[in-house]
């Protein structure tokens, strides 16, 4: 698959500061910023930064920022599953993940993560994807603020639902660990019966074995 990538750009005021959110960029640009030290909920900041240069050279990956002048404040990631999850089954090219969103915490509950997954939508290409997110509850950021882990997935699903994603079932154990886990995937417009059907199949994978 040739994956198209298609910049756009919205400009959004939050606490009178000018957030700029774009994308996809390069890592070439990404180059040009400095990365805040608030966005340290998944790796260290200089880790995460490092590691969203590389997505944003990935054929697939696709990074959309948010960003205060020149200074990065958040960032929603998407890419191919890893393949040692059970999502990379059988090299799907139309099926990717949204691997993770954060907020600098100064600039969160302003509305910029839903604008970052929104404005991923506006470029047409990725009509031609499904794209999956799981929502495991110990990714979540759940030390502060007093949100219990249902609170937080019913955040978590209003975001994502936002962009089109809606909630789908699977047998996945990771998901189904614990109640709060979801998965979620927004079906692009070009997508073909054949296709979910594939998805379905992954989804619902060893069915037949318990
Ligand atoms: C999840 C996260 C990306 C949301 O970003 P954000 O910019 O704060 O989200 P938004 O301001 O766009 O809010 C989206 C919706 O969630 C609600 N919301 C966000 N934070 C909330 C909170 N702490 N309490 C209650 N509601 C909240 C908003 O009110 C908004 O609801 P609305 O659509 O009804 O108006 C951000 O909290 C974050 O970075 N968390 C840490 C990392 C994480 O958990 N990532 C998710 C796993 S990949």
């Amino acid at each position: 698959m040739q994956h198209q990538k298609t910049y756009h750009q919205e400009l959004l005021t939050l606490n009178d500061r000018k957030i700029v959110i774009e994308g996809p960029v390069s890592s070439d640009t990404l180059k040009t910023y400095s990365f805040d030290d608030g966005l340290d909920a998944f790796r260290r900041p200089k880790d995460q930064f490092e590691a969203i240069l590389e997505i944003a050279d990935l054929d697939e990956g696709r990074i959309i920022i948010a960003r205060d002048g020149e200074h990065i404040i958040g960032y929603v990631t998407y890419h191919y599953p890893d393949e040692l999850e059970r999502w990379s089954d059988g090299n799907l090219p139309y099926l990717i993940e949204l691997g993770a969103v954060e907020i600098s915490l100064g600039y969160r509950s302003g509305g910029i993560g839903k604008k970052l997954i929104q404005l991923t939508m506006e470029d047409s290409f990725v009509e031609n994807y499904i794209i999956i997110t799981t929502e495991y509850y110990w990714h979540w950021d759940l030390k502060n603020n007093s949100l219990s882990v249902y609170e937080y997935k019913d955040i978590m699903i209003n975001l994502m639902a936002s962009a089109g994603f809606e909630v789908f079932q699977t047998n996945d154990p990771e998901i189904t660990a614990h109640p709060a886990n979801t998965l979620m995937a927004r079906i692009g417009n070009n997508i073909k019966r054949e296709q979910m059907m594939e998805f379905d199949k992954i989804r619902f994978k060893d069915r037949f074995f318990f």
